[in-house]
């Protein structure tokens, strides 16, 4: 990523004036430096350019034969009118010569002509103009992350265990039949690309008696054990969706009802998921959801999430707006983070989406789906005998997560707006070399990371602040404030 720099040099108006001397300590962390700067008397030309600027670059040359042919050559195949050449002897190293040039030039150029230079020449300092960004050291370092919510279908395929292949302590390892029907279910789920409608799935009557057992014994401890935003729109998934004791709800029905309470939508998965791919599909309000059902043999375990799991414990939350949101914002503090820092948000999300509890009304309540969907940890829980922790994503990142039995605490929220305020705040400790900010309407994050598109965001912003103020004053000369 582009860097701002204050010794970068600014406006010049010759290649004599351009001081290209940084000191040692700065030169040993660069393996590229270059120059772009736009002139005085360019700036004035600017009118007459439409999208282009007129620019100087400025490089060295490195110590090869037909160093500066090559060079230029990369302006003449992206079609850049060289308008001046100049060079010198670097003032910086006795060896090397610096090629000054000017020409007319628009940002995705400059960014084009900036990767190829850097195998064959040694730039000096950079100093774009306000529409130029330069994915330079600090974004090579980044992990790749989706930026558009199409971009999912590169990475929600990457299935870290289960799918269609079952451990051998797996309860339906030797069902022959079973295994035939995962792989089915893990077929839609490696198809199943951005836009496309979910299959509908015909379950059988095992299928059903399986799924029906755990409706009954789990709904017989919700009104008790659930929290109120659970037992809201637990009632709404039945009216919508067929939720109940003799019908599976189609993927298809939920995702739909999800999308008009939430913003959330659903995309099959055919296993677990690393914790950044799983992560990442929640920044664009996606959850990832198994569509198979647990073996028959043991109706009340399962080693993995099925569609029990998922439709019992995690969809009457992912349809509360303020769930939602602090979902996302997981998910949004995830993208491009490092791997140290998507496993604490990994852990984060473990503790509150999966295994939280809240206080209401002066009781314990379950919001994670780990416990809404597992009868004997949902009654351990609550049950007065396991330790329980305030939430805080500091403390609460440090925490092992157990997959095979219990957790050894719980950690609990006041309400989901603190727990988000918590977020916000442990994210603003993740470092990343920019910021993101989500578009609903593309459904695409924004990567800020220079001035224009920080800029953009502020003339959002702004609109929408006079949107309010708008409102504020029709509603004072109503009131005849
Ligand atoms: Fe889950």
């Amino acid at each position: 990523m582009y860097s701002s720099r204050a010794d970068r040099p600014r406006r010049v108006k010759s290649f004599d004036s351009v001081n290209t001397n940084i000191d040692e300590n700065q030169l040993n962390n660069e393996f590229i430096k270059a120059s772009y700067m736009k002139t005085e008397d360019n700036k004035e030309n600017n009118d007459s350019l439409s999208e282009k600027n007129r620019a100087s670059v400025i490089f060295s040359l490195k110590d090869e034969v037909g160093g500066l042919v090559k060079a230029l050559k990369l302006f003449q195949e992206k079609h850049v009118n060289l308008i001046h050449i100049e060079s010198r002897k670097s003032k910086r190293r006795n060896s090397e010569f610096e090629i000054f040039l000017d020409c007319d030039i628009d940002g995705e150029q400059l960014n084009e002509i900036f990767q190829l230079l850097k195998p064959h020449v040694n730039l000096i300092t950079m100093n774009p103009p306000d529409n130029f960004s330069v994915e330079e050291d600090d974004m090579e370092s980044v992990t790749w992350f989706p930026t558009k919510i199409s971009e999912l279908d590169k990475c929600a395929n990457r299935v870290l265990m289960y799918g269609s292949d079952l451990d051998a302590d797996h309860p339906g390892f030797k069902d022959n039949v079973y295994r035939k029907r995962r792989k089915h279910f893990a077929d839609i789920a490696m198809n199943y690309r951005y836009g496309d409608p979910i299959p509908r799935i015909e379950f059988t009557e095992e299928e059903i008696k399986t799924w029906g057992t755990v409706f009954r014994e789990l709904n017989k401890l919700y009104p008790t054990h659930a929290c109120k935003e659970y037992m809201k729109n637990l009632p709404l998934l039945s009216k919508y969706c067929g939720c109940r004791e003799d019908n599976i709800p189609q993927l298809e029905d939920v995702s739909r009802f999800l999308k008009e309470r939430s913003g959330f939508t659903i995309r099959p998965v055919a296993g677990y998921l690393s914790p950044r791919d799983f992560l990442a599909g929640l920044a664009f309000r996606v959850f990832h959801c198994t569509q198979y059902v647990r073996h028959s043999s043991d109706p009340l375990y399962t080693p993995e999430p099925d569609t029990c799991h998922e439709l019992l414990g995690h969809v009457p939350l992912l349809a509360e707006p303020s769930f939602a949101q602090f979902s996302q914002e997981i998910g949004l503090a995830s993208l491009g983070a490092s791997d140290e820092a998507v496993q604490k948000l990994a852990t984060c999300y473990f503790f509150t989406v999966e295994f939280g509890l809240c206080k209401q009304e002066g009781k314990l309540k379950v919001y994670g789906a780990g416990l809404l969907s597992s009868i004997s940890e949902l009654k351990h829980a609550l049950s007065g005998n396991c330790a329980v922790k305030p939430f805080d994503p500091m403390v609460t990142c440090k925490q092992e997560c157990i997959i095979t039995s219990f957790q050894e605490v719980y950690f609990v929220s006041e309400t989901f707006e603190e727990a988000k305020e918590k977020m916000r705040e442990f994210a603003k400790t993740i470092k990343r070399p920019f910021g993101l900010k989500y578009n609903p309407y593309t459904q695409s994050v924004q990567v800020l990371k220079d001035t224009k598109s920080i800029t953009n965001v502020v003339s959002d912003l702004r609109h929408e602040l006079d949107i309010v103020s708008d409102a504020l004053s029709k509603m004072n000369k109503q009131l005849g404030v």
